[in-house]
This record gives C-alpha cells, sequence and structure tokens, in this order.
C-alpha cells in the first residue's frame, strides 16, 4: 500500500490518447478485485476470444483502493487497466463511490441514509450514502480526484463511469442533511415562505409555515401528506442525486476535460424517483441499465419501452446499454434463465432501437457474495457451455454492425412521458388508486410494438413537431408551457391522443377550475363535471361493444363528436371517445381504460389518420425498426420473437451473414437480421 503520487506510473506518452468509445461497444462490467491474478490473466484472453471492446471496472472498490484513510492501493488495478490496455479493451472507469468503505461510515456515521420513518440503512451491502451529506460529498469527491487523476493519462480510459446507478435501492434520503439540504433546495425554488404557503396551500390542516427552517422532509405523519410537499420532496430527491452527479463530474472534468462521463440510469427499472429528462443535460452519453422482469410474459416488450424512453431521454441519440444480463439475475422471486438465443434477441433489440453499446453485468460469474448466481459472460460452468458460445457469437455480431453506430431510429410517432406527472399521479386521496401511470401508456406502446411503429417516448415541453402521432397518457400534472406545446402539435396537423385524468392540476398540484380535463378542455373540445371512478372489480360497455375499466366520467361535448359512449347506468350515452378537429390535426380524448383490443382499434384509427407506416410490414411478433444515419443510409432490424420462421420485404446486404436480400428476406424463428438496404426507405 502506498501514497498515490509515490508510485503512479508514467503513462503520458502511451499511444492512442485521447481514447474514446469510437466503435460499437461490447463488453460489462469488470470485477477483477474478486479474482486471484491467475483467473485475471485468464479473463485477458476470453476477452479476446469474445471480441470484448469495453468493460466498467472499480464501479465496488473503493474499501480496496483505500483500504485506510489516505492509503492507497491501486498495484492491481494499475496492473488490470495495462492489461485490457495491452488486449485492446478501453475502460469506462468507475469513481468507485458507490458503497463506501467501512473507516468511513464509521468516521461519518451521518453518512447512512435514513428513511422516511426514521430506520438508518446500515452498511452491510451497498449504496449505504446519503446523497446530500456533505461528508460523504467530500470523500467522494477526493476519491474521485485520487483516481482520476491516477489514470488520466492512461491510454485504455474511455469513459467515465461515475458511482453506479444513483438511486437505486433507496432514492429518497430523510436524514438531517437531506432535510437541510431540502430546505435550501426550497428557498431556491420559492424565494419567500409566502410564496411556498401558497404552493403547498398551507391554509388547509394548519399546514402554514413562518420560516423554511420549520420545514421537514415528508417524514412518517399520522395520515395523507401535503401532497405539493411530496412532489417537491421527489422534485428535490432527484436533484440531490444529479448535485452529487454534478459534484463528481465537475472533478473528472477538471482533471480529465477531455474524456466524456456518464453514468448508468435505470429507465423503468427500478424506480421512478430520478427526473432523467432533467439528467441528460449533465451526461456525455446516456447510458441506461436494463433487465427482464422474469414475471411479464411480454417483456421483450417492456424492453422496448425502456430502450424507447432512454432515447428519449437521450434527445434521439445513440446512447449506451451499460447492464443486461446474459440469462438470468439474482433479485426477482424467480430468476428465470434465458432461453437459446434470447440474449441475442435482446441485445440486438437494445441496438435496434438506438443503442450504440451492448454491455452486461457482469464479465464473470462471482462464486461469493449475493450475486453469485447472477449470471455473467463467463458462467460458474466455464466456456464449454451455451452461454459462452452465444457469447462469443455475439461479440461477433456486434463488430458486424459497426456501420450502424451513430445511426438514429426513425420515429413518426412522440409518447408524452413526464416524471413528475408520474409522482403526482401516483400520489394518494385521489378519485382511484388504481391509476398507475405507466399502464395506459405501456398499453399503447404495446399496440404500436405489435403493429412495428416505433416511438420516441419524450418530455412534454419537448420539439414535437417531426411527428405526425402524439399521445398523452393520463398526464395528470402539467405545465401551462407543455399543454400549449401539445395543442400546438395537433394544430401544425398532428393527430393528438390524450387519455382519462390528464391535465388535471398545474405544476403545483393545484386543480385547474372550470371542469376536467382542465389544461386539455379547448384543444379536446370535451367538459367533465364529475368523475366516475370504477371499484377494482367494476368494467364499464361501450357503445361499440368494447369493455372499460379504472375509470369513467360525465363528460359534455364542447365541439368534439362523440365516437363511442358509455352504456351503462349511470353514464348511459355520455361520451367515451371524442375527436375534434383542431387546426390542420386532429384530437382525440378517451375517458377509459380500453381493454386490449379497442386500444388496437383506436391505435389503427389513429394511424390511419395521420399516416404514420411501419418501417417494414412483418407478422406478428417480429419487431421492426429502423435507423438511418445522417448521409441516408438505413439499416432495417427485424426481431423474430416467434418460433415461426418469417420473411420480410426488404433490399439490400444482411449484415450478420452478409447475404443479400433482393426483395425478401427471412427471419428465422428466433433470429435477428439487420439489413443495410440498397434503396434510401422513403
Ligand atoms: C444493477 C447494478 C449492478 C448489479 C446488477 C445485477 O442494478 O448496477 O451492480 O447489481 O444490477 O442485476
Amino acid at each position: 500500500m502506498n501514497r498515490v503520487a509515490a508510485t503512479r506510473p508514467d503513462w503520458s506518452t502511451a499511444a492512442s490518447w485521447p481514447a474514446r468509445l469510437d466503435f460499437l461497444g461490447f463488453g460489462g462490467d469488470y470485477n477483477p478485485e474478486q479474482w486471484p491474478r491467475s483467473v485475471r490473466s485468464e479473463d485477458i484472453d476470453l476477452m479476446r476470444e469474445a471480441g470484448v471492446s469495453v468493460v466498467s471496472v472499480g464501479i465496488f472498490s473503493w474499501a480496496l483502493l483505500e483500504p485506510v484513510e489516505g492509503e492507497h492501493d491501486f498495484g492491481w488495478l494499475d496492473e488490470v487497466m495495462d492489461n485490457l490496455h495491452g488486449a485492446g479493451v478501453r475502460v469506462a472507469l468507475s469513481t468507485a463511490t458507490a458503497a463506501p468503505p467501512a473507516w468511513l461510515t464509521r468516521k461519518h456515521p451521518e453518512i447512512l441514509p435514513r428513511l422516511s420513518d426514521g430506520t438508518t440503512l446500515w452498511p452491510g451491502s451497498r449504496r449505504h450514502y446519503s446523497p446530500s451529506s456533505p461528508a460523504y460529498q467530500y470523500h467522494a469527491q477526493r476519491i474521485t480526484r485520487v483516481v482520476a487523476e491516477r489514470y488520466k493519462n492512461h491510454p485504455a480510459l474511455a469513459l467515465w463511469h461515475l458511482d453506479n446507478e444513483l438511486g437505486a435501492h433507496v432514492s429518497e434520503f430523510y436524514d438531517d442533511d437531506s432535510a437541510a439540504a431540502f430546505r435550501r433546495w426550497l428557498e431556491n425554488r420559492y424565494g419567500t415562505i409566502e410564496e411556498l404557503n401558497r404552493a403547498w396551500g398551507t391554509a388547509f390542516w394548519s399546514q402554514h409555515y413562518a420560516e423554511f427552517e420549520e420545514i421537514l422532509p415528508p417524514r412518517a405523519t399520522p395520515t395523507s401528506i401535503n401532497p405539493t410537499q411530496r412532489l417537491d420532496f421527489q422534485r428535490f430527491s432527484s436533484w440531490s442525486l444529479l448535485e452529487f452527479y454534478r459534484g463528481l463530474v465537475s472533478v473528472i472534468r477538471e482533471v480529465t476535460p477531455g474524456i466524456p462521463a456518464t453514468t448508468n440510469l435505470m429507465a423503468t427499472t427500478a424506480t421512478k424517483s430520478m427526473d432523467y429528462f432533467s439528467w441528460a443535460g449533465d451526461l456525455d452519453v446516456v447510458a441506461n441499465d436494463h433487465y427482464l422482469v422474469a414475471a411479464d410474459p411480454e417483456r421483450h416488450i417492456e424492453l422496448a419501452f425502456s430502450a424507447d424512453l432512454t432515447r428519449g431521454i437521450a434527445g434521439g441519440n445513440p446512447w449506451i446499454l451499460m447492464e443486461h444480463s446474459t440469462s438470468a439475475v439474482n433479485w426477482q422471486p424467480r430468476n428465470r434463465a434465458k432461453t437459446p438465443n434470447e440474449m441475442r434477441r435482446n441485445s440486438l433489440a437494445h441496438v435496434a432501437r438506438g443503442a450504440d453499446a451492448v454491455m452486461f453485468f457482469q464479465w464473470r460469474q462471482s462464486l461469493s457474495g449475493a450475486e453469485k448466481f447472477h449470471s455473467a459472460l463467463v458462467p460458474h460452468a466455464g466456456t464449454d457451455t451455451r452461454m459462452w458460445r452465444e457469447v462469443v457469437d455475439l461479440g461477433r455480431a456486434v463488430r458486424s454492425l459497426e456501420s450502424v453506430r451513430g445511426s438514429r431510429v426513425d420515429a413518426d410517432v412522440a409518447i408524452v412521458f413526464d416524471y413528475e406527472a408520474w409522482w403526482a399521479i401516483e400520489l394518494d386521496s385521489h378519485p382511484s388508486n388504481e391509476i398507475a401511470y405507466l399502464d395506459t401508456m405501456r398499453a399503447y406502446h404495446r399496440a404500436l410494438w405489435l403493429r412495428g411503429i416505433s416511438a420516441d417516448i419524450v418530455h412534454p415541453e419537448a420539439d414535437l413537431s417531426r411527428y405526425k402521432l402524439v399521445l398523452v397518457c393520463s398526464l395528470y400534472l402539467v405545465t401551462d408551457v407543455a399543454a400549449a406545446n401539445i395543442a400546438r402539435a395537433a394544430k401544425r396537423g398532428a393527430s393528438v391522443l390524450v387519455t382519462y385524468f390528464s391535465g388535471i392540476v398545474d405544476e403545483n398540484d393545484h386543480v385547474r377550475p372550470g371542469g376536467y380535463p382542465g389544461a386539455f378542455r379547448e384543444l379536446l373540445g370535451v367538459r367533465t363535471e364529475e368523475f366516475y371512478p370504477l371499484l377494482a372489480d367494476q368494467s364499464v360497455v361501450l357503445s361499440d361493444g368494447s369493455i372499460g375499466t379504472v375509470w369513467s366520467e360525465h363528460m359534455h361535448l364542447e365541439g368534439a363528436e362523440a365516437l363511442v359512449r358509455f352504456t351503462d347506468s349511470p353514464l348511459t350515452d355520455v361520451p367515451a371517445l371524442t375527436r375534434k378537429a383542431a387546426g390542420d390535426g386532429h384530437a382525440w380524448y378517451v375517458a377509459t381504460a380500453l381493454d386490449s383490443e379497442a386500444v388496437g382499434a383506436l391505435t389503427d384509427a389513429l394511424l390511419t389518420e395521420s399516416g404514420v407506416l411501419p418501417a417494414v410490414q412483418a407478422p406478428a411478433g417480429v419487431e421492426v425498426t429502423r435507423r438511418r444515419r445522417d448521409d441516408g443510409t438505413c439499416f432495417l432490424f427485424a426481431v423474430n420473437h416467434t418460433a415461426a420462421d418469417a420473411t420480410i420485404a426488404c433490399e439490400g446486404t444482411e449484415l450478420l451473414t452478409g447475404v443479400e436480400a433482393a426483395g425478401t428476406l427471412l427471419v428465422p424463428a428466433g433470429a435477428v437480421v439487420v439489413v443495410q438496404e440498397s434503396s434510401l426507405a422513403p
């Protein structure tokens, strides 16, 4: 163990600086500290065999890099970095801050996170720190600087992987440091306590505050907590994690201004607490982790949803798939192994939706620790396994897709997605607790997926001008700016669908008076006087025979026409689905959760009206997308999720096999094809 400065090797003259990710990446998390040198040396041989081009290193290494405060041991990491470089593998180097070492939390127990009921989360696993702790911020930035200074000239360094999955496991922190930071954040947001009182509606239940110092995070209370306080705490929590990232990235930018930095997001998987749209501007490249939900029979469609959201967060730019699994995970109630070729379909489906790197957790399956039954590229059983053969094949496939890198996914449809609306709609004391923000959105996304239509999932204030169809699902909270943006899309010629319980409140969670759906009333030409939420086992029959669940409402037409009506008492003959001309486009409103067949029929009607076509006609269960380079070169992806061979119409070169497609191409059962198209697609 040595002080840093004394032993740092001189990498300053090494070739290929500055190293970047100038290839379609293939690799994953690499945790060499868990293995003896002999295994690490075999790792290098196997990485060459599999064509691994990038690995994330050092994510959970702090306790080994600095076992005692101020004393560092970089010998093993130097060797790993050098060996990776020798094998041509680039490194996404972590700041090692995702798990504080024991000496640090012993010295500063106030770093430990606290839940809303006061429970302290102790060391023994990982991520046991509060991002607002000044002591943790200080030490995390300090170790980041030490690591950055040491490896700033290392030729393998291509990317900074800051911390890891910020907000995973715990994303809201109720400790005293967080409480103080929350008060500062509120002061900054509102300026005066009067303004906060107005925004939080504190005339209610004697919640008025005389000064900011009286305010607490929404800790456990006897009954419903002030909803705006809750909403602001979610905003603050997302910001506090981002602010922690910003502290680390400021060190990184100072020490290595030429190396891009990112952190791995968890779009849809673990938590809804981080507003990733507000994070994107601080990431040099968006990176996402995705794990299939074993219990979901349509997990490949959920994968598509996550990828489409990641692309939306990335503003349509290519992104990095930083983690997924080769097979089973270890943290679901039943951890299902992937079937033959399923990994390949999963990995390449992410590429089909904009990923420019295919990375996994993790390189070699651990022998000890909580993740020893999590799959990896090198399984416990070794290389004479289907898994290893599929890994080597996938590496080859990724290399053959190099020309796809940098291209963008074609999408004529936008699905509007807002974290703040998600937080707000799922607060308590609402007409119904049955409304899960993602449910309606996933239902319409699924209908699009089944029809071969790609959708960008975008923020409500994003530029919507290029979309022919815009879906606005249960956007309960909406700002005036976003509502005007959506209305503008319709006026410019798009078809806009708004679903129930949208437009209800402003950014302070205050109801927009005069009738629902508040912010969208004029656009839609409807006015609702009362909600009739449905009980858990209740449904309603609509005039076209379809079934509604979850929701119904007493709506009046104010310029719209009714296409479908409720038929059941007490809403007999009340409109359930409406349409209104709006400028050059149309605005549709649906006032219930339609059954999946009806969602499909409505989607068909919207696609016809807006003129949106699939990337190519394909049989059911064959996922199709198109990526397009700036020079117009197009890549048609088809992922066959079925057990039957399929045929698609296309012309060009199939990149995985080199086969020429002249008119049609076979997509074998369970296989993926990627065609570089010879004629420019329209
Ligand atoms: C991720 C995490 C990895 C690993 C993986 C297992 O959430 O970033 O370190 O734990 O899950 O699926």
